[in-house]
């Protein structure tokens, strides 16, 4: 079985990660190192600057995730600050924030970063369009997912099973395996 480095202290991407990884019969051993993140517009520049961070330490393939929720009217915020302001607002502060606000659509983004060490970071990213809801909603998933409405159902009321099946994350990983498909040996990712 092959086994791809993820770089990440957060539980709850490896959870998914690896349950996407599990089909294609790749396993994921997991590094909890917090690299610096870049302090940039988009996601694919943190991913990509993670990415050449952590291959110069750990000098094997890899891969790091960088994702955030753009609210539309908000103009796109919290985006590349997601974690940050999921720190400070949480769920409750974005619904604070969004409570006089009648356009709720928003979107998740997934940008996934694979490094061999040899050459420039391969990237990789996924999205899924929702709406903020109008109260948290249920205890699955992490981060935004009670937040997230997704048809009549937040993230946080689906399973995990039913989230890799439609996730920004699930999105970004397979455009990953499809790559390694083509372009490497995956018994020897
Ligand atoms: P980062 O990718 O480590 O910078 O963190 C992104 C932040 O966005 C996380 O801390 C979560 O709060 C949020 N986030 C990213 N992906 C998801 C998701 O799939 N569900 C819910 N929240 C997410």
């Amino acid at each position: 079985m092959n086994n791809l480095l993820f770089i990440t202290k957060n539980e709850g991407k490896v959870r998914e990660i690896r349950e996407l990884a599990a089909p294609h019969g790749i396993t994921i051993e997991q590094v909890g190192y917090e690299y610096p993140e870049l302090q940039a517009d988009t996601l694919e520049e943190v991913a990509r600057w993670g990415a050449i961070h952590a291959a110069a330490i750990f000098r094997r393939p890899l891969i790091v995730e960088d994702s955030g929720l753009f609210i539309s009217s908000l103009g796109g915020f919290p985006g590349p600050y997601s974690a940050y302001v999921h720190k400070k607002l949480g769920n409750k502060g974005i619904l604070k924030l969004m409570s006089r606000i009648k356009d709720r659509r928003a979107t998740f983004k997934s940008v996934i970063a694979f490094c061999d060490g040899s050459s420039e970071p391969v990237i990789f990213s996924g999205s899924v369009e929702g709406e903020i809801a109008n109260k948290i909603r249920g205890k699955n998933g992490f981060g935004f997912d009670p937040i997230f409405l997704y048809g009549d159902k937040t993230f946080g009321e689906i399973s995990r099973d039913e989230k890799n099946k439609i996730s920004h994350r699930r999105v970004a990983f397979e455009r990953l395996i499809r790559w390694l498909l083509e372009h490497r040996d995956v018994q020897t990712i």
